[in-house]
């Protein structure tokens, strides 16, 4: 396990103990330790009961027979259930005081806004579903999107929720290739996307991408562009379909289609151990009550409320926290298009502060950024209005931890750092900001429901103050039910590594108080600004280059990102080692992955470090990114020369 950005030292080090203030436990919906433990112990003791209870709380088409079916590993929650994800973030509160309440404050980057009451938002969606029903999109069939931070967004999930098309989101940063790869997995009909969308004054050209990717994916019947930037787009006609025009002539209603509880809500495609990315696949009923009450409890959330979540909807945070878990509460969700230093480092605040904002949840990446741009940028603003903070998607370190609570949130405002992961579909471990104390650098404690634990390859237990593997023991609502079109991956990769339990992949730490203190992957997965990538899928974008013989790609420690990227790479006979041969590598991953997996170095080496059956020591490559003396075991080291050039070099 050489992947912790905090050893145990500095983790050991870290007593402070952050209780949650007497006024804001007083308010809140898990006021003490002493509720929490009993929410949690009757989770743990009957989860049936428990999550049958939250569930009540929601609308149901037709009612569950039985909460939880469960043939390891494969769960069915809330079975024989029938309900819609789209009619409890919206339909629902249409008959109560909330129709003219705020879902949606969104703000672009140039610097509009706009808003969507809940009964506008139904009212956009319905138009929305029955346009893609006219077009032949029915139950079961998937849609991809390729969007940016626009409304139009959240608008084509709840329509594709609405009618049982499982939406397949890929995160705009991602290249034609990789949009490509990941359409035609899902085998999508329609993929929905705009001319452009607004990233540090610059215009990102989706429909441009989308138009490489088109070229490669038979499924494709139409593309839905949405007019954002208005630049200059070319428009297939017959396949691309302007969303303005569609839209025009349809109904502000459209019936919701009651789906049976597991009927598959969205695929999102993640990085994995292997070359290949995951489709992880949610599924209706068990991930409406997981983001429901998890954004219920963890955020404190309530009717008065403006919760920002930063994320892009591209990924899991921005599904469950700007979407789902949030509408389904009935709370106001606040969404930004564009970049946090636009048109200067302050907008952020800003933002905050035009709002009036009360919870704000980032990552510690964009933390760190912040301390790095200078305090004077938050100072100038008024953020009294914020009473919770949140990060997520990566261990934030103390120092940053600190700043945030203090210069962001006056000393005043609890930290949830909230541990979970695109598998797990909602936070599975996270204080509650009116019950637990906190202490920075750690997750805290399991959420309700959750069980978890730190164990040995053999699946024991390791107990107290001693690192291990981190893994969840039993099944949750929100969990993925498999792997899109591969039960067989689902199975070996999170169910076979410590039998008959769920492994994530994560190192961690359970100390005396039961609080864990996550370490970061021991797999081959790094986690870059607080998105996953592969190791080996860049390894495989460097590789396809004619010049490359073969690349070892590791992380090594960052200031900033948590961790950048390191490209060992030997090049095919008589290629000449060029400085422009590497940034034409590096232009090349661009190319078939994306801007996110550009490597920061590439170093060519004649040889890489292998084992003796012939394997890449990663680990050793690690090291010597990390500029770390190697304390590892090298005795089944081939050739020992190659890492002392290695070495060498970096002198
Ligand atoms: C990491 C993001 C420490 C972890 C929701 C996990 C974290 C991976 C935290 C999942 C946290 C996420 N503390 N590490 N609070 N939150 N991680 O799938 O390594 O993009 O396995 O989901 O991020 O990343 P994913």
């Amino acid at each position: 396990m050489t992947d912790q950005r905090m050893d145990i030292d500095t983790i050991l080090k870290e007593d402070r103990l952050f209780p949650p203030p007497a006024s804001f436990s007083a308010s809140a919906h898990v006021k003490s330790m002493a509720e929490y433990e009993a929410h949690y112990n009757k989770a743990k003791d009957d989860p049936e009961g428990f999550w049958g209870e939250i569930g009540r709380e929601l609308y149901w088409d037709a009612p569950w027979q039985r909460v939880l079916e469960w043939e390891s590993p494969f769960a069915k929650w809330f079975v024989g259930g029938k309900t819609n994800l789209s009619y409890n973030c919206l339909d629902r509160h249409l008959n109560t005081w909330r129709r003219n309440k705020a879902a949606l404050i969104w703000e672009g980057e140039p610097g509009e806004t706009r808003i969507f009451t809940y009964q506008q938002l139904h009212y956009e969606v319905c138009r929305f579903a029955n346009a893609l029903k006219r077009l032949g999109v029915k139950t079961g069939d998937r849609v991809a999107i390729y969007m940016p931070m626009i409304p139009e967004l959240p608008i084509a999930m709840l329509a594709c929720a609405r009618i049982g098309a499982p939406h397949s989101i890929v995160f705009g940063g991602f290249s034609s290739e990789a949009l490509a790869d990941r359409v035609n997995d899902t085998e999508a009909k329609i993929i929905i996307t705009s001319d452009g969308g607004y990233r540090r004054g610059h215009i990102v050209p989706l429909k441009e991408n989308v138009d490489g990717a088109l070229e490669k994916t038979p499924t494709i019947e139409h593309c839905i562009v949405y007019r954002r930037c208005g630049n200059h787009i070319a428009m297939r006609a017959g396949r691309d379909l302007w969303w303005h025009e569609l839209v025009e002539a349809e109904s502000g209603s459209c019936p919701h289609v009651p789906l049976d509880s597991e009927h598959p809500l969205y695929i999102l495609y993640t990085s994995g151990s292997t070359g290949r990315p995951k489709g992880v696949l949610h599924t209706t009923g068990g991930y409406l009550v997981g983001t429901y009450l998890t954004s219920k409890w963890v955020f404190d959330l309530k009717d008065e409320d403006t919760f920002w979540c930063t994320a892009d909807i591209g990924w899991v945070t921005g599904h469950s926290y700007i979407v789902y878990g949030i509408l389904a509460n009935g709370a106001t969700s606040l969404m930004y298009e564009g970049a946090p230093n636009t048109p200067d480092p302050g907008r952020f605040w800003k933002i905050i502060e035009k709002y009036r904002v009360n919870i704000l949840y980032t990552a510690p990446t964009a933390i760190r950024t912040f301390i790095k741009w200078g305090d004077e940028w938050p100072n100038k603003y008024d953020l009294s209005s914020l009473r919770l903070l949140g990060t997520v998607g990566e261990p934030i370190n103390p120092e940053a931890w600190i700043w945030y609570h203090k210069t962001i949130g006056k000393e005043r405002c609890p930290i949830v750092d909230t541990w979970w992961q695109t598998e797990t579909g909602c936070i599975m471990i996270t204080p509650l900001p009116g019950a637990t104390p906190l202490k920075p650098g750690s997750a805290t404690r399991p959420f309700p429901g959750v069980v978890a634990d730190v164990v040995r390859q053999d699946g024991t237990s390791v107990g107290h103050q001693s690192g291990g593997l981190l893994v969840i023991t039993r099944p949750w609502p929100a969990m993925l039910r498999t792997i899109y079109k591969d039960p067989e991956r689902y199975k070996t990769e999170y169910w076979m590594h410590i039998p008959g339990v769920y492994f994530t992949g994560d190192g961690a730490r359970c100390d005396k108080d039961g609080y864990f203190w996550i370490m970061g992957r021991v797999d081959d997965v790094i986690n870059i600004a607080g998105h996953r990538l592969g190791t080996m899928e860049v390894e495989s974008a460097l590789v396809s280059h004619e010049k490359v013989a073969e690349a070892a790609v590791v992380g090594k420690p960052d200031e900033i990102k948590g961790q950048a990227l390191e490209a060992f790479v030997t090049l095919e006979g008589g290629v000449a080692p060029t400085e422009a041969l590497k940034e034409a590598l590096k232009e090349h991953v661009v190319k078939e992955i994306g801007a996110i997996a550009r490597p920061d170095r590439i170093r060519f080496t004649e040889n890489l470090p292998k084992t003796r059956s012939g394997k890449i020591m990663r680990r050793l490559l690690k090291d010597i990114a990390a500029g770390s003396q190697t304390v590892q075991d090298t005795s089944t080291l081939e050739d020992f020369s190659v890492l002392a050039r290695l070495r060498e070099e970096e002198e």
